[in-house]
């Protein structure tokens, strides 16, 4: 099956650093197809030459958050442009499996293998989530029955976007399942619309023992400091060893 690996990505100083790093680790990966959408209005023409260079065969929308949500103190970030990508696949592709991977995560090759013979919904760890370090399904004699997450927030399921992969099959079985606009809450509304008894959680990751996939996230510098330097260096001493 083919993974349609969907990013959801927004306008920044470190976007193409970013996206030149996933972009890279996803070119190592047989049969995957890359949706990268945009939270902006329309895709922006560097981000779609970098799409080409990679050679990987993708997908480039653009979808931007709506502004009403733009001004809340934690705003749903990566919703809008989620939501995109679910009605394209629903449009498009038939068969294969969706993961949910943000631009800034960390992914171990090894994850591939894993979640792509996905049948229903599997699960694994997400390593560097939250207090506790990992966010983890609980497994007993091989199924899931509990989340170990520092964040329960009386979720049903306690799980981070990056742990869990979907058959498409289930997108065309429940066409209504989505993300809400809640920070915090699109994993569990999602998977709360698409488990049911019929199609349990696989666990993943050698009964999610193995951290394959991490919760990383980039320092942003101060545009300031990221001016040459110039113009501090000809006021110095320094200017004179130039
Ligand atoms: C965590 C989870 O890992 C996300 O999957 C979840 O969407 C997010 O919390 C949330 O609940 O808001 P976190 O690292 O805190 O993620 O958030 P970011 O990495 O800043 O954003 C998640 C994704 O959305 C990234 O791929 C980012 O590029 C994208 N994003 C972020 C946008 O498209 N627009 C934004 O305004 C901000
Ligand atoms: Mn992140």
């Amino acid at each position: 099956p083919v993974i349609y690996f969907v990013t959801p990505t927004y306008a920044r100083s470190v976007q193409m650093a970013e996206l030149t790093r996933l972009g890279q680790t996803l070119s190592s990966v047989p049969s995957l197809h890359w949706i990268l959408v945009e939270d902006a209005p329309r895709c922006n023409p560097a981000v779609g030459q970098l799409l080409r260079r990679l050679a990987i065969p993708f997908t480039h929308l653009a979808s931007a958050m709506p502004s009403a949500y733009k001004k809340l103190k934690i705003p749903p970030r990566g919703v809008s442009n989620r939501r995109a990508a679910l009605q394209w696949i629903r449009s498009n592709i038939k068969q294969g499996v969706l993961y949910f991977g943000d631009d800034d995560n960390s992914y171990d090759l090894r994850l591939f293998d894993e979640i792509r013979d996905t049948r229903n919904i599997s699960m694994f760890p997400v390593g560097l989530v939250g207090e506790y370090a990992v966010s983890a399904p609980v497994v007993h004699d091989g199924k899931v029955v509990g989340f170990y997450d520092s964040w329960p927030a009386r979720r049903r399921f306690a799980v981070d976007m990056a742990g869990f992969a979907v058959n498409i099959k289930l997108l065309h079985q429940f066409p209504n399942a989505t993300f809400i606009y809640k920070a915090g809450f699109e994993e569990d509304s999602f998977l709360q619309e698409i488990v049911t008894d019929a199609n349990f959680i696989e666990a993943k990751a050698a009964n999610c023992t193995q951290i394959l996939v991490w919760h990383t996230r980039t320092v942003q510098v101060p545009m300031a400091m990221l001016q040459p330097p110039t113009l501090r260096i000809a006021d110095t001493s320094i200017s004179g060893l130039l």
